[in-house]
């Protein structure tokens, strides 16, 4: 079957629109209005959800970032394959399938999510529309890298806000998938920021840069930016370009940043020897060395 074309957005409204109908005009032709509705997007009355109205702008947002990822990938009449990690009610998975894999014909998308009843749902609601092509698999993160049910090889990976080191381990599956793009917009990460806390005294008395994390709201803060810039190292070093943005406007969402990373297979020592300067800098080595890839 033929590739989907790029789309417009179908014009519905005057130009004068309301917030609301601004969202609505972005409706794409074949979308389903029942999957949004279902999705609790659209009311019953097809009217927009306005607490839905984020996740709607986020999930389209992504999509014009993944888009060109799955038409690259679709070539040569390849089935592309994509696991979203922390999938919870699965907005992502299914209007991906919605506006990509039902048109394309072939390709599977694999939703995990730990949380049972969620993926019950979503096997429910994948059924009732007819969405063969999607799988909802009740694991953790970690546990769903050597999961039979999933391929050896998955071409992307997502992972949208998916809760403290479940990124991290997203990360992992991705590289032992051997993920040709990975797609992260990650959500709070509490473990760098514990492992600062701990070493706090000792690197207080050994660096001004301490300061840096001495009060708690500013541990929290470092250990989270700390833990993205760890991250993009550690894709760099495994033969990935990286790419980070902002997914939405800060008003959308406070956490916002969009971590792009496409394989290349140029694995960059640069960045392997700045992640391992960076963890001995802050005193992290030793309990994050494995998770970020240095042994
Ligand atoms: C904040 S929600 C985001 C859900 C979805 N990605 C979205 O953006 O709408 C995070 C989801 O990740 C799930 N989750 C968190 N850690 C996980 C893990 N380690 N393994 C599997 N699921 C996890 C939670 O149960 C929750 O449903």
């Amino acid at each position: 079957m033929s590739k989907p074309q790029a789309r417009s957005p179908r014009q519905v409204v005057a130009p004068k629109a309301s917030a609301e109908a601004a969202v609505l005009q972005e409706l794409r032709p074949g979308q389903s209005v029942e999957l949004l509705k279902e999705l609790h997007i659209l009311t019953r009355e097809g009217k927009l959800n306005q607490d839905s109205r984020r996740k709607l702008k986020q999930v389209y947002h992504l999509f014009q970032f993944i888009e060109p990822l799955l038409q690259d990938f679709s070539q040569n009449d390849h089935a592309p394959t994509l696991a979203d990690h922390g999938a919870g009610k699965s907005y992502l998975g299914f209007i991906l399938y919605d506006l990509y894999f039902k048109a394309l014909g072939r390709g599977h998308i694999y939703g995990i999510e730990w949380r049972a009843e969620l993926v019950e749902k979503s096997r429910l609601l994948a059924q009732r529309l007819g969405f063969e092509r999607m799988s909802f698999l009740n694991l953790s993160v970690a546990d769903s890298t050597d999961a039979a049910e999933l391929p050896e090889r998955i071409d992307i990976v997502t992972a949208l806000h998916a809760c403290d080191t479940a990124t991290d381990d997203a990360i992992a599956f991705g590289l032992q998938k051997k993920a040709r793009a990975m797609v992260l917009v990650p959500c709070c990460q509490a473990e760098v920021a514990a492992c600062l806390r701990q070493g706090k005294a000792l690197q207080l008395t050994r660096t001004p840069l301490a300061e840096l994390w001495r009060h708690p709201l500013h541990t929290r803060e470092l250990g989270s930016q700390i833990t993205n810039v760890l991250r993009c190292l550690h894709l760099e070093a495994s033969g990935y370009q990286v790419t980070v943005t902002e997914l939405v406007g800060w008003e959308h969402s406070m956490k916002n940043e969009l971590i792009i990373a496409r394989y290349t297979g140029q694995k960059k020592r640069s960045a392997a020897e700045r992640l391992r300067a960076i963890l001995q800098e802050f005193g992290l080595e030793q309990g994050l060395g494995v998770r970020f890839g240095v042994e």
